[in-house]
């Protein structure tokens, strides 16, 4: 962790907890860090609800005074007109996100996302006022024939096309091969390639850039191993997946400081 940078905990749902699941959900992390005494300010917690959910829990953030960021998962790379189904970066600002995840692998994978297309939902997000998350990451089989860093750093190059030099950005190192899998990577592994991709914002946004922005590891973070990580001069917090449906143990994700004196 850069002694600079703001932690940052984000807690992907990805397609989990409907909009009365999630105002339960946001209420007991919540409360959960309050009965721990977190320190709020030590680190940004951020939610990343389903586009059904947003405008519940964004009304239940501002209602109880609740200090997480919010974010969307996607969005399109049109800001508006005839493409059904599609979510402008436009109505995510509307709703008080923050960040916005874009690239992420399952998206990659499962709705063909080129590099091409994240390049261009990053340009939507920054339109927009809304801080894109930057997914990159190698398959197990990118890992055996190029090594780890290959792939995330022609991916980060792609995405960061066009980008300005003080644009507010985080970028997100998630292994495919470890996305759910129980096999993270270790914190040297994510070292290593998290170092590699801030020397790619400082070559496409210069050293300022470089120095603020945020990298964050992803791929099956839990309160066991999450200090590990954030030991890490170049890991600047944790996209988190599957713990992140689960209060306690997200809430132990975002104590990471108190129990292990990081
Ligand atoms: P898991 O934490 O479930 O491995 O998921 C990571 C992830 O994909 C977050 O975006």
């Amino acid at each position: 962790m850069g002694v600079n940078r703001l932690p940052l905990i984000a807690g992907n749902w990805k397609m989990n907890l409907d909009h009365l699941q999630a105002v339960a959900f946001v209420q007991k992390l919540h409360w959960t860090l309050k009965d721990a005494k977190h320190e709020e300010d030590s680190v940004e917690v951020a939610v990343f609800p389903p586009f059904t959910d947003l405008r519940t829990v964004q009304t239940l953030l501002d209602a109880d005074k609740i200090p997480f960021a919010l974010g969307a998962q996607d969005l399109s790379t049109k800001d508006s007109g005839a493409y059904t189904g599609e979510i402008s970066g436009a109505f995510l600002a509307q709703l008080d996100c923050r960040y916005v995840i874009i690239g992420h692998s399952e998206r990659r994978e499962y709705h063909a996302e080129t590099d091409e297309v994240v390049a261009a939902k990053v340009q939507a997000a920054l339109r927009h006022g809304l801080a894109p998350v930057i997914c990159v990451g190698e398959t197990a089989e990118d890992l055996e024939k190029h090594g780890a860093a290959a792939v995330p750093v022609a991916q980060l190059e792609a995405a960061l096309a066009g980008v300005a030099a003080d644009a507010d950005i985080v970028v997100a190192y998630e292994p495919v091969w470890a996305i759910g899998s129980g096999q993270a990577a270790t914190p040297q592994q994510a070292q290593d390639v998290c170092a590699k991709l801030r020397e790619v914002v400082g070559s496409a946004l210069g050293a300022d850039a470089a120095a603020r922005t945020r990298v964050l590891y992803g791929g099956s973070v839990k309160s066991a191993n999450i200090a590990g990580f954030m030991r890490e001069p170049d890991v600047d917090g944790a996209l988190v997946g599957g713990a992140s449906l689960v209060a306690d143990e997200f809430a132990a994700i975002i104590r990471y400081q108190k129990h292990v004196g990081v």
